[in-house]
């Protein structure tokens, strides 16, 4: 029998309840799991420091005894293969993700065909919330108390004070 060790990667800025739903729904399937936030994001100013992201998620993910949190910089496969991880995990919200997320999965294949990607989907009251759109609606002083951890909720509310 042999462990096997996936990465959850994202910019994960911030934590949402749709990425928590995922890592919970993909710890129960593989026996570790990393959550990896990318250093080198090229989406522009985060809201959150990478530092800030990793306490978040360590807190939020301290529950859960085989999921841990790292950060990474550089190619996706180049990490996976350093941690020994032999499974990309991917959440697939509705078909609009699909494209971009075949792309990748198809490019990570080609520069490690050892490595899968695993897709899952996350709860239904999630589909529609991603790490964007909190932080657009947050900003226009919209009510996203459901959608983030309470612990990102606080960090939120004190970014705006
Ligand atoms: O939260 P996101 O933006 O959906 O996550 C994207 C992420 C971090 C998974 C992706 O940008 C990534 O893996 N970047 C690392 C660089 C890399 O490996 N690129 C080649 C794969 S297309």
């Amino acid at each position: 029998m042999h462990t096997v060790r996936a990465i959850y990667p994202g910019t994960f800025d911030p934590l949402t309840n749709g990425h928590l739903d995922l890592i919970a729904r993909g710890a129960k399937i593989v026996d570790e799991l990393i959550v990896a936030i990318l250093r080198n994001s090229d989406k522009g100013q985060p809201l959150f420091t990478v530092e800030e992201r990793l306490e978040m998620i360590a807190e939020a993910v301290a529950p859960m005894p085989n999921v841990s949190v790292m950060t990474f910089n550089g190619l996706l496969v180049d990490f996976a293969r350093e941690q020994n991880a032999r499974a990309v995990l991917r959440g697939i919200r509705a078909i609009s993700d699909y494209e971009y997320e075949f792309q990748m999965a198809m490019m990570n294949r080609k520069l490690d065909p050892q490595i899968e990607t695993l897709f899952m989907m996350p709860a239904e009251q999630y589909t529609y919330v991603s790490s964007r759109l909190i932080k657009g609606v947050f900003r226009l002083g919209g009510d996203v108390t459901a959608l983030v951890p309470p612990l990102v909720m606080d960090r939120l509310r004190n970014k705006s004070e």
